[in-house]
């Protein structure tokens, strides 16, 4: 089995807001390796969440990555915004996105990493004509707009086409995904192909709290140190 280090990435949506500098802190303490921000419209996906001030708030108080995914129907007109607030990396939609590669470029411009999300019923393929413009794919494991889904089985095949092209196409590219991620499904989706792992209220919803919470998710993520399971697809390793 090829040996990937796999990056964890909170996600501040399943955080308690009232508290949300000192949970961040906590986690980068516990190990966590970037910040997942999700920034939703209420109109790309029916729900709504908070804009740049968060991150302009949270860049002062932690040294990890900030990573922004913008659910949002114009990504255009916010990404001056987020990199101004100190945004690391911004995520677009390929979906409702006539013009990707244009956004792609002008995230590139600001001098930021840029990451493409796919939702589930989004094929792999769509990727193709983009992948080697990209620092990241986000495959989404649940339909976006809310924390705490159930993680959708059907797409760990996806998350195996997914890897295949950029282990082809550009293989410094990262595979992170999103969506239902924790203890049980992180093996599944590591096994499949993922390097970074997205996780809102498997971190922030533990009751034993968020350093229980990253050790957990890291020791189930270390798949390498665990035989596969019976019947599991080899070809994907
Ligand atoms: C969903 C968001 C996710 C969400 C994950 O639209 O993009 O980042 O916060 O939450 P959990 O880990 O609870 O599924
Ligand atoms: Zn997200």
């Amino acid at each position: 089995m090829k040996h990937r280090d796999v990056k964890l990435a909170p996600s501040i949506l399943g955080a308690d807001f009232a508290r949300l500098g000192l949970q961040v802190a906590e986690a980068e303490k516990a190990g966590a390796d970037r910040i997942h921000i999700d920034v939703m419209d209420g109109h790309f996906v029916p729900n709504l969440s908070m804009g740049a001030p968060i991150v302009a708030s949270l860049r002062p108080i932690t040294r990890l990555p900030l990573e922004t995914h913008l659910m949002v129907s114009d990504p255009d007109l916010f990404l001056d915004e987020f990199a101004e607030a100190g945004s690391n990396s911004l995520i677009v939609h390929w979906e409702d996105n006539a013009n990707l590669h244009r956004t792609v470029e002008r995230v590139k411009a600001l001098g930021k990493r840029v990451g493409v999300a796919i939702n589930p019923a989004t094929p792999a393929s769509t990727l193709e004509e983009i992948l080697q413009d990209i620092d990241q794919v986000l495959v989404m494991t649940v339909d976006p707009g809310f924390g705490h889904q159930l993680f959708i089985s059907t797409t760990l095949p996806k998350i195996g086409r997914v890897r295949d092209m950029i282990e082809r196409n550009n293989p410094a590219c990262d595979l992170e995904v999103d969506g239902g991620i924790n203890a049980e499904t992180a093996p599944m989706v590591v096994r499949a192909g993922a390097n970074v792992l997205v996780a809102g209220s498997a971190i922030f919803g533990d009751s034993q709290g968020i350093a229980a919470a990253v050790r957990r998710l890291r020791e189930s993520a270390e798949v390498n140190k665990s035989p596969l399971p019976k019947g599991e697809r080899t070809d994907l390793q």
